[in-house]
């Protein structure tokens, strides 16, 4: 039978007894890490949130007190009362190490099964086990410490915006389907049969008609809802460090949120930041790093190597530069110490990436070399890529050619980073924090065969560009701003569109007739009618940023109950089918293909 508290109140959390203490009689409350039986002494170690605390039982103790330390196990919830001592022999490794609890009174507020891991720091379990027991997980000190450092985070930003200005206004939830670049999810409507609400992807629009509402300075902390694939830094509901701001340019919002990310690393990591950020424009990030969320802390930047190489006749190379692609390679410094095996198996990884093979030279330290292109090169040709990549001894080189200008920039650019991180070459010591900027305001989607909008629909395109808007769409650049943290982009935002024609011209260059735009976003077209403030904004992703603040590889640490690879949540284990009786109250029938059941 459990007990009670009854008679029992918490004076001390675990973490907190010290030398000082000696003497006073206190209760502490929490789960038991380990028993430790020795005959006529028994120690049991009580976790909480805080630390570990040591209790004590020997032959001072009570009988049925002892009898009861005998019987616990790990994961017990005990409240026990006693008097603070000093231990014989201490534990440094603990704040509360040099004193233990000589126990008086002991209640076992619940028994444990035997929990599916061990609740120690760093233990090696796998995660889809950790997640099926996310509670269990949850106790681990490290894991607990993540998620109370993402609370500091969100109390700082908070705090930050408010003393600035900004109020908090939480936006619906429900909100209608404007599907932008990800997938919706839908909620169907019970009182409108066949109707849905959307779950918000950001709240966007809302946070641009809280500026025609005349608030001024608006900030959330708000969730997200992406139906998109999931990657290491990617969760379907994620949260957002949302803002915008009335009467402004790009230059008051990048410099308020960089006021932000220097507050919020000082308090939180007591580390410095350096403001302003330095500056790249895509275009730079692309030609340079083959990114545009360039990781800047170490080199093995791209060159363009299609000059050199366009009257080669390799077939591979002579092949993309007719078609309009390009060469490009990169200087891996120090890496002739790759093996062949090993550089096989990045000619694997960047398949991904869309290039069809790597091509490589390996510069020994004697002087000798080997290459996967230079037998198929003229002479001159293969010394001109040697000089364009400033190859010395001991350097591997790494050629991508492709038709497509972008399989050759996202291949290497990711090639730089995995290669830098095989190599151990990134200091972790400093945050590395830049903008870019002069980001395509539209992207092509070779599938819809047509111009979509890079950021947003409501993106102010640049003025300079803004001739061109319909007669050469792809050179348009947009007023937008990506902030960018040891290679991910941690944030984004834009100056947005405040006049209702140049919103038309922007609806028309995406291909929506009037009356398209007008039944997708009326509300908004009708708002804009009646007095619209000039106005910007951006979001930082919060989970993103604790991620890479806290030094974490994946968003899933971060976050208390995340989701896993196919976007279910393994502890509850959603989503799952729901009852006749629900559809039929929302008018849904099931019609599931065979292939989608499996
Ligand atoms: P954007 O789509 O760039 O902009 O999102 C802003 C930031 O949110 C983070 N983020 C994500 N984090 C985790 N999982 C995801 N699936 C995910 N998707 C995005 C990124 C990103 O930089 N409304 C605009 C902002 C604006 O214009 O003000 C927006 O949502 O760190």
């Amino acid at each position: 039978m459990a007990e009670v508290m009854t008679g029992l109140k918490r004076t001390h959390y675990c973490g907190e007894p010290r030398l000082s203490d000696v003497g006073k009689e206190v209760v502490v409350c929490g789960w038991a890490q380990r028993q430790r039986d020795l005959g006529q002494l028994i120690f049991i170690d009580l976790r909480d949130r805080t630390g570990i605390i040591q209790l004590a039982f020997d032959d001072h103790t009570d009988k049925e007190i002892f009898g009861k330390a005998f019987g616990v196990r790990a994961e017990f919830v005990l409240a026990a009362k006693g008097v603070v001592r000093e231990r014989s022999s201490k534990n440094k490794e603990i704040p509360t190490g040099e004193v233990e609890i000589e126990v008086t009174d002991l209640r076992v507020l619940s028994k444990s099964e035997t929990p599916p891991f061990e609740i120690t720091e760093d233990s090696k379990v796998k995660e889809e086990l950790r997640l099926k027991y996310r509670y269990l997980d949850l106790r681990r000190p490290d894991v607990q410490d993540k998620i109370i450092a993402r609370h500091k985070i969100v109390k700082i930003a908070r705090d930050y915006f408010d003393q600035n200005g900004f109020v908090e206004v939480e936006t619906p939830i429900l909100i209608k389907s404007t599907p932008e670049g990800a997938r919706d999810y839908l909620v169907p409507s019970r009182v409108f049969p066949g109707s849905f609400f959307a779950l918000p992807q950001s709240p966007q629009l809302y946070k641009q008609l809280t500026m025609l509402a005349g608030f001024d300075r608006y900030m959330q902390i708000a969730r997200c809802f992406r139906d998109e694939d999931l990657r290491a830094d990617r969760q379907p509901e994620f949260t957002q460090i949302d803002l915008e701001m009335s009467f402004i340019d790009e230059e008051d919002i990048m410099s308020m949120a960089e006021g932000f990310v220097k507050t919020v690393y000082k308090e939180v990591l007591d580390v410095e930041i350096q403001t302003p950020f330095p500056r790249m424009t895509y275009a730079e990030g692309m030609e340079r790093f083959g990114s545009d969320k360039p990781d800047l802390r170490f080199g093995y930047e791209l060159k363009n190597l299609t000059e050199v190489l366009k009257g080669t006749e390799f077939r591979v190379f002579a092949g993309a530069v007719s078609a309009g692609g390009s060469v490009r390679g990169i200087n891996v410094k120090g890496g002739a110490c790759y093996t062949r095996k090993e550089i096989d198996k990045l000619a694997e990884w960047v398949k991904a990436y869309g290039a069809k093979g790597l091509a490589w030279t390996k510069l020994n330290q004697d002087g000798s070399s080997s290459s996967s292109y230079e037998k198929f090169l003229k002479e001159e040709e293969a010394a001109g890529v040697r000089s364009a990549l400033e190859a010395e001894n001991g350097d591997l080189l790494f050629l991508v050619a492709s038709d497509k200008p972008q399989v050759v920039f996202d291949t290497l650019g990711a090639l730089r980073c995995e290669c830098a991180r095989q190599m151990g070459i990134i200091d972790e010591s400093r945050p590395n924090l830049l903008w870019i900027t002069d980001f395509p305001l539209f992207e092509y989607d070779e599938e819809e065969g047509r111009f979509v909008a890079k950021h947003h629909p409501f993106t102010h395109p640049n003025d300079e560009d803004l001739e061109q808007l319909e007669t050469n769409p792809g050179a348009v650049r947009a007023r937008a701003y990506d902030m960018v943290l040891n290679g991910n982009e941690v944030g984004g935002g834009s100056i947005r569109i405040n006049d209702p024609a140049l919103q038309q011209r922007m609806f028309k260059a995406l291909g929506f007739t009037q009356e398209e735009a007008q039944e997708r976003f009326g509300f908004l077209i009708d708002a804009f009618r009646y007095g619209a403030p000039p106005h910007g904004g951006m979001a930082f992703g919060l989970d993103r940023l604790v991620m890479l603040m806290l030094g974490c590889d994946s968003i899933r640490d971060v976050i208390a109950y995340p989701k896993v690879a196919n976007s279910g949540e393994l502890m509850t284990a959603s989503p799952a089918p729901v009852d006749q009786k629900q559809l039929d109250e929302l008018g849904i029938s099931i019609n599931l293909q065979e292939e989608t059941k499996e």
